[in-house]
């Protein structure tokens, strides 16, 4: 896409970051108006490639929401295709970047641990990784989780409620605001043991730490609007290892902790300085 990705970037990091905007007035200057400039951006690009994706009809996500039907069998608006198109680059890449980010930093910060996947994935004796190899990929599933547990992408998220209702002690009046905040659950020790310690085997089926409590480890959320995508995060992050591991090793100062942004999604505040050398 050359420049055109960067313009891409830009609108949607300023869509993205306008969600904090306190001031909520299109104002010239304020994140709030770049937002709005950005979001606009977004639809003319996204909305100018629906009509080529509906005739075209590939496998991608994209022309995949064009041919969606609903429950009468009806077709989405171009205006719904667009909504959804944003929503994902948000819900599905934005989350996928931040986890892929922090996996190189615990993968970097343990070698032993990015050793043992190394081994993982050079067992399976293949150089393309099929679906069905994912499975076999256990450590590696065991990474991912820990690091979930550890960066959530989502470390709050927010909700209102929708009628009075009393919590711990605390009544919670109809249409407050409330958060639901991953980033505590994942660390109390009532739940984790050692919680600050990178532990990947507390999910293995032996220790099955995580099955404490159903919503301990909810780095997906939970209820009726989980994540749609969690299946495809993990297979998405695999594969990454995967090519990853096989031909570069990655690392960082021992003592270097990264620094991570929470709101509204958890990036590094320093762009994460970690060295990659080839094997
Ligand atoms: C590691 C990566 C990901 C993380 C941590 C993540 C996290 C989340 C969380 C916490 C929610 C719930 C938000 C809420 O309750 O307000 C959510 C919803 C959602 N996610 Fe993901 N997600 C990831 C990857 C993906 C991917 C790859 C896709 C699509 C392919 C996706 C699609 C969605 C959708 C469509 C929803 C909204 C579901 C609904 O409202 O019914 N996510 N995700």
């Amino acid at each position: 896409m050359g420049q055109e990705a960067d313009r891409v970037n830009r609108a949607f990091i300023a869509a993205v970051d306008a969600s904090l905007a306190v001031v909520r007035l299109p104002i010239p200057g304020t994140s709030w108006w770049r937002g709005l400039q950005g979001r606009r951006y977004l639809e003319r690009f996204m909305g100018g490639l629906v009509a080529e994706k509906r005739r075209a009809g590939g496998d991608d996500f994209f022309s995949q929401i064009c041919h969606a039907r609903g429950e009468n069998n009806e077709a989405l608006t171009d205006q719904e295709v667009v909504d959804h198109m944003i929503f994902l680059l948000f819900a599905a890449h934005d989350t996928t970047t931040s986890t892929l980010c922090s996996l190189v930093y615990r993968l970097a910060k343990h070698p032993h641990w990015q050793e043992t996947l190394r081994r993982e994935i050079q067992g399976l004796g293949k150089a393309e990784v099929s679906y069905d190899d994912l499975e076999a990929m256990e450590q590696t599933g065991l990474v991912f989780r820990e690091t979930l547990r550890m960066h959530p992408p989502l470390p709050t998220i927010p909700r209102r409620a929708i009628r009075e209702c009393e919590f711990q002690g605390f009544r919670i009046p109809r249409n407050a605001a409330v958060s639901v905040v991953p980033i505590h659950t994942h660390y109390m020790p009532e739940y984790w043991s050692n919680p600050h310690e990178f532990d990947p085997e507390r999910f293995s089926p032996e220790r099955a730490e995580h099955k404490r409590h159903f919503f301990q480890w909810a780095p997906f959320g939970g209820g009726q609007h989980k994540c749609l995508g969690l299946n495809f995060a993990e297979i998405q992050s695999k594969v990454f290892l995967f090519h990853l591991l096989r031909h570069y090793r990655v690392r960082i100062d021992p003592d270097y902790v990264m620094p991570t942004l929470v709101v509204p999604l958890a990036v590094p505040k320093d762009g994460f300085p970690c060295v990659i050398e080839r094997l």
